[in-house]
Formats: C-alpha cells, sequence, structure tokens
C-alpha cells in the first residue's frame, strides 16, 4: 500500500510570523499521523524556524528547489546538504514555476534529482503540461518527455524514493483544477511509464502527487482515484485549515 503524501508548496509567501502560526497549527492536528505522510516546504529563510517548530513530530520538511552541486560559487543558490543540514527530508525538483521563470530544464532537473537522492533527500519530481499542449492532444508526450528526462539514470533502487508530482500548468494558481478523470488518466500513465522503465513491483510503489488548485472541496474526489496517492498544494497550504482539510480528505475513512 502507498501511503498518502500532502506536501505544502508555501512558494514566496507568508512571513516569518504566519510560517511559524501555521507550521504550529499543523503540527498540532497532524503531528502524530502516520496513516498520512504530510511535508511543509516554506522558503528557505524560514525552514530552520519551521524544523524547530516540527522537531519530534511527523510531519516532514522540504526546499522547494536546490542547486545540483555540491557546493561552490552559486550566488543564491543552496545545496542538497543544506537542506538536510537545517532539517529538510525532501525537495521540490523542477516545479513548473521554475521551469518557467528561472530556466529549470528535465537536464538541469535530472541532476538535481540526482544530488537529492544522494544525499538522502526525497524528491518531490513535477512534471505537467501548458494548455496549449493539452488542447493539442500532446498531454502524454509531454509528460513522458519529462518523465524520461528529469528521472535519467535513476536507478531501481532508487527510483521507490522518488516522488512525482502531476501538476497540469494550466490548473496551477487558477482555481481550474484537473478532472478526477484527467489527472487519473495522466496519473495511470506515469505507472505505466515506470513499469516499462523498471517493474511492476517498483511501479505499485511509487507515489504520484496531483497538484493544481486542490481545494478542501476537491481533494476527496481526486484522492479517490486509484493512482493518485496526494497532492502538492499551493495556495489551501497557506492556511492550517484548509491544508488539513485535504489531508483529511487523502485518508477518508481515518480520522484525526
Ligand atoms: P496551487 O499550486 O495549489 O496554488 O494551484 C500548486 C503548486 O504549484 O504546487
Amino acid at each position: 500500500m502507498r501511503v498518502p503524501f500532502i506536501a505544502g508548496n508555501w512558494k514566496m509567501n507568508l512571513d516569518a510570523r504566519a510560517a511559524a502560526a501555521v507550521a504550529g497549527a499543523i503540527v498540532r492536528e497532524v503531528g502524530e499521523r502516520t496513516d498520512v505522510e504530510v511535508a511543509l516546504c516554506p522558503p528557505n529563510v524560514y525552514l530552520k524556524a519551521v524544523a524547530e517548530i516540527l522537531q519530534g513530530s511527523s510531519v516532514g520538511l522540504g526546499g522547494q528547489n536546490m542547486h545540483y552541486e555540491l557546493s561552490g560559487a552559486f550566488t543564491g543558490e543552496v545545496s542538497a546538504a543544506m537542506l538536510l543540514d537545517v532539517g529538510c527530508n525532501c525537495v521540490i525538483l523542477g516545479h513548473s514555476e521554475r521551469r518557467q521563470f528561472f530556466g529549470d530544464t528535465n537536464e538541469t532537473v535530472q541532476q538535481k534529482v540526482t544530488a537529492a537522492l544522494a544525499a538522502g533527500l526525497t524528491p518531490i519530481v513535477c512534471v505537467g503540461e501548458r494548455l496549449e499542449q493539452r488542447n493539442e492532444g500532446q498531454t502524454l508526450e509531454v509528460i513522458r518527455d519529462q518523465f524520461h528526462g528529469s528521472l535519467a539514470g535513476v536507478s531501481a533502487g532508487d527510483m521507490t524514493k522518488v516522488v512525482i508530482a502531476y501538476e497540469p500548468v494550466w490548473a496551477i494558481g487558477t482555481g481550474e483544477v484537473a478532472t478526477p478523470d484527467q489527472a487519473e488518466e495522466v496519473h495511470a500513465n506515469l505507472r505505466e511509464l515506470i513499469e516499462a522503465k523498471y517493474d511492476a513491483a517498483i511501479a505499485q510503489q511509487v507515489r504520484i502527487q496531483y497538484g493544481g488548485s486542490v481545494k478542501a472541496d476537491n481533494a476527496a474526489e481526486l484522492m479517490a482515484q486509484p493512482n493518485v496517492d496526494g497532492a502538492l498544494v499551493g495556495g489551501a497550504s497557506l492556511e492550517a485549515d484548509s491544508f488539513l482539510a485535504i489531508v483529511d480528505a487523502a485518508c477518508s475513512p481515518c480520522t484525526r
């Protein structure tokens, strides 16, 4: 069984006080749950403070990006070791905003995935098509290219540690969520890609999150899909109540 995984991507939002308040409220509610994995991905400058709040709880901590080199003259960047050092266990890689605004490509994402795995961080690797690509029927082709490009060279042993986030670009921050059928089609296709590259057992272990306008009121039907194993949540992760409702929806028979 795949444990559902809900990660909150705060992006460049909240201040120190709000970050502490949201993290504190989430720890109080889900800090001991093990039926669902929860992680928060604050801006780098708040990682340490949030780590202290999460300490001793089951809630994980992630970066939103990292550099693939171990260290060096890379102004403004942080390494996998630095993320680990401040308490991270995971990192979002290849988010569409990184691909769109900061030049991330399948090649650099692949280098980051390799560095994250080598350091012992769980990479949450984002893939997703733009609206015009969907309208032109290219969705599965785009996802296949991103899958093979971003995960080139990942060994079978490492693949079980990777989390994939399917995030259709047209659904991110727009309020326009993929239908459960649209999400399931891509998620099932991703699982087939994993099976073809590795094997069926590995494909069954890898968790595939959906991301893109996930809210309390649409999370349950998305996560009821057989191949949707959680969510990467942006806007709705900025308030504890809406994020906690999504955590609940990931595991509807469970109660917190
Ligand atoms: P959103 O963002 O939930 O605000 O659409 C999702 C994401 O970018 O991970």
